[in-house]
């Protein structure tokens, strides 16, 4: 986070809720304001709350969790604009009276006074906010920058500032690039090309990018495109001029719900996928949802993988109808919580170390990641004890001809295996859980079933 996210809103409202399950490190106001001091009028509770909140924006970026009447004070408003990504958690009023009525909150006592501040303190709200959130979800989002909205890509040029160079490939582009270039208006000072698919990984490509970009330190490297266009471009945003900003408009399902979001770009090698890259956050995700409508079938399919390793992670239906806003939001507060891969985030391997082994025994020729993960969270999902319905149904994973003792031995070699055990993740009953050591001869048995012959 380069800046504060402040939450504002109501008493009620859900901050303090939303603000635990970022698990960023946290600053609340409420806590060094002492409520007594309630008692000795509003107006001192204020210049407390105030001179509280001053010092915390000299903190280090991290999430403000601020009291519902902090915004009446025209220095925290001041402070807020300066320092501060402000999200408003808009919340209806009777879910907030019911919420706060019975507690200690000196202002939630009589229901009809609840009612008229609640109206008076909609307008102050609306003037601070930089984003609106209607619940957890969206705040998870605001947090790490990603906007999800239909017809987002109308107003790229908003969500940017200073010079941009628009980066895309040539089925993107020719789709959606003249939409970007205009949404881009003035700002946009060139289009560059990268080859559609895997080829944008690679040094070559990456080559070329380098030698041909032209801005300078102030300007942004939007990324128009599927995950390999957004790897590849945020890995050249992450390493031109030590690192400028960048901006993924991801238009696969697979980007949308996974690659866009959470800050690693890589480019391939010939020993190996993504062995070269870099963490390197972006300025903002824009996802247009409506960007889907034109992408291939095949392509929507390889998205639904990851939406169903995402629903299971959840424990809710993403799929049906299909919620790019809930999957989008789970991986921003994940990535949040863990942004370097040391604990957490690696629940979202689910499935994979099997399906890396399958694409690596087919020499990442002929078995797609997409059906690779379907056989992996089918067999993620076996040893989990638990079953395979719907990855059955919405995935049909189709056992693979590969090499048995190839994908065996790929399976080994896995980064996350520790000594001679390998681990994996798996679905426990208190929900996902990491680093589980499984014994070989499963593990063996449950690969031998994802291969075809
Ligand atoms: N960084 C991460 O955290 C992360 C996570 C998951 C996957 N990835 C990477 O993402 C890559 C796969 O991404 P992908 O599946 O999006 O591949 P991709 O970028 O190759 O896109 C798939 C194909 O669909 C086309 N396409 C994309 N959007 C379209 C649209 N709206 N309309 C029409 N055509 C469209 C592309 O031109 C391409 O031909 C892999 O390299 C993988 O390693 C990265
Ligand atoms: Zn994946």
């Amino acid at each position: 986070m380069k800046k504060h996210v402040a939450l504002v809103g109501f008493m009620g409202a859900g901050k303090t809720t939303a603000a635990q399950k970022l698990g960023a490190p946290t600053l609340a106001s409420d806590d060094r304001t002492p409520i007594e001091l309630f008692e000795q009028g509003e107006e001192a509770f204020r210049a407390h709350e105030t001179a509280v909140i001053e010092e915390l924006v000299q903190a280090p970026p991290s999430v403000l969790d601020l009291g519902g009447g902090a915004v009446t004070v025209p220095r925290v408003r001041e402070l807020l604009k300066e320092h501060a990504t402000v999200v408003w958690l808009d919340v209806d009023v009777d879910t907030c009276w019911q919420r706060a009525q019975g507690t200690d909150r000196p202002l939630a006592h009589d229901e009809a006074a609840f009612r008229r501040l609640y109206d008076e303190r909609r307008a102050l709200y609306e003037e601070v906010a930089d984003v609106r959130a209607r619940d957890v979800h969206d705040v998870a989002l605001a947090a790490a920058g990603v906007v999800v909205e239909n017809g987002a890509l109308q107003k790229l040029g908003s969500y940017v500032d200073g010079p941009v160079a628009l980066v895309t490939d040539p089925n993107v582009g020719g789709i959606h690039g003249m939409d970007a270039q205009l949404a881009l208006g003035s700002k946009l000072t060139a289009t560059h090309e990268l080859p559609a698919g895997e080829e944008a990984k690679t040094l070559t490509a990456l080559d070329r990018l380098w030698q041909t970009l032209r801005l300078d330190r102030q300007g942004t490297l939007v990324a128009l495109g599927g995950g390999c266009t957004t790897d590849a471009a945020g890995f050249a945003a992450a390493t031109y001029l030590r690192g400028i900003d960048w901006l993924p408009v991801p238009t696969s399902l697979v980007a949308q719900v996974d690659a866009a979001i959470g800050g690693k770009t890589a480019i391939d090698l010939p020993q190996g996928k993504n062995l070269v890259g870099a963490f390197h956050w972006p300025a903002r995700v824009v996802v247009d949802p409506l960007l889907l409508d034109t992408l291939p079938v095949r392509e929507r399919q390889e998205g639904m993988a990851e939406v169903v390793k995402t629903g299971l992670l959840l424990g809710e239906n993403v799929w049906e109808p299909l919620d790019v806003r809930r999957c989008a939001a789970f991986k921003s507060a994940i990535c949040l919580r863990d942004p370097h891969d040391d604990g957490e985030r690696k629940q979202l391997n689910l499935g994979h170390t099997f399906a890396h082994a399958l694409e690596a025994a087919a020499r990442y020729e002929g078995v797609t990641h997409g059906r690779a993960v379907a056989l992996g969270l089918k067999a993620a999902l076996k040893l989990s004890g638990r079953d395979t319905a719907v990855v059955d149904e919405l995935l049909k994973p189709k056992p693979v001809k590969v090499d048995r003792e190839l994908a065996w031995q790929a399976m080994q070699r896995d980064k996350k295996n520790v000594g001679g055990e390998l681990r994996l993740v798996l679905l426990g009953d208190d929900g996902p859980q990491w680093d589980v050591p499984v014994p070989r001869d499963d593990v063996r048995a449950a690969l031998d079933e994802l291969i075809a012959g």
